[in-house]
């Protein structure tokens, strides 16, 4: 496994207490949360239980980041005697985050591997969302939930996935080709990204903004959009070496641009192609 070199996964090894974690995560946690090692950052995970992976992070961010755990579990706040600030409380539950954050301010990373349920993952991008710094990140474990039928009853259109999927579109609302008003979220959340079951979210309110097209103006008239024009190649050669008159035609271009390459009904038979490509891949 590619694990030898993995930083997270050295620490997991080395912690004396319990944690649960899948092995494909450590080289996620790796590569995302290297930018904050060493730095003062205020590092906040949902669901500690025994607080193995609290004493990962503690390892892994340096002495300057302040380790914040939440659990449901009372149990858990045992752990405070180890310098972790802990709180009891139930993530999809907003007065619980609405004290936390009056006590926290805002924090750079939020990371969530509490109850892995629809509603509790989606509740912590919802009350957390106003509340991460920009250059912080909110990231959702264990979150292939989303496929599962057992306890979770997904797929569905409430899983976590298909609320990412609404955050996709959302960070879409950014795009100058789209007619919609940008919410908090297009505002907040610059990128998402996904791993073996690992949503993270990017947030940078300084990055989102509505986004214009634009041209370093020089001219260059061999500039032709050809993304249509690939259908009925051969039949439009024909006609028009057949009917040589009809290439200065407007009428017949017009009629041309219609019938063979801008219909709806070659949109479907590459909606049929597009199928067959997914029913292809094993
Ligand atoms: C998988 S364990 C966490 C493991 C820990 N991160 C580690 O690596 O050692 C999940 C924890 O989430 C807590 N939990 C479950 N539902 C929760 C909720 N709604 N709010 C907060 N914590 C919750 C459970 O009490 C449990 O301790």
């Amino acid at each position: 496994m590619k694990l030898d070199k993995s930083e997270t996964f050295k620490y997991f090894k080395k912690s004396d207490r319990l944690s649960l974690k899948w092995d494909s995560y450590f080289l996620v946690y790796d590569k995302i949360f290297k930018k904050y090692k060493n730095k003062k950052i205020k590092f906040v995970e949902i669901g500690v239980a025994n607080g193995g992976s609290l004493f990962i992070w503690r390892k892994f961010f340096g002495k300057k980041a302040k380790i914040i755990g939440i659990d449901a579990n009372p149990y858990s706040k045992k752990l405070s005697k180890y310098g972790f600030k802990i709180y009891t409380g139930n993530q999809s539950d907003p007065n619980f985050w609405k004290k936390f954050f009056k006590k926290e301010g805002k924090v750079d990373v939020v990371l969530d591997d509490g109850g892995h349920k629809n509603l509790q993952q989606i509740s912590t991008v919802h009350y957390t969302l106003p509340y991460i710094k920009d250059g912080g990140m909110i990231v959702v474990e264990d979150m292939a939930t989303s496929y599962l039928k057992k306890e979770f009853y997904n797929p569905s259109k409430f899983s976590f996935i298909s609320f990412c999927n609404k955050i996709i579109e959302f960070i879409n609302y950014r795009s100058g080709l789209i007619k919609k008003k940008m919410n908090f979220y297009s505002k907040k959340i610059y990128s998402i990204e996904f791993f073996d079951s690992i949503a993270v979210l990017n947030v940078d309110a300084s990055k989102c903004f509505k986004s214009s097209s634009i041209t370093n103006n020089v001219n260059d008239p061999s500039l032709n959009e050809m993304r249509n024009s690939f259908h009925f190649q051969k039949t439009r050669k024909v006609i028009k070496d057949k009917l040589p008159f009809l290439k200065d035609s407007k009428f017949y271009n017009k009629l041309e641009r219609k019938m063979f390459y801008r219909n709806r009904l070659l949109n479907f038979k590459e909606n049929l192609i597009i199928k067959k490509i997914l029913r292809n891949i094993n």
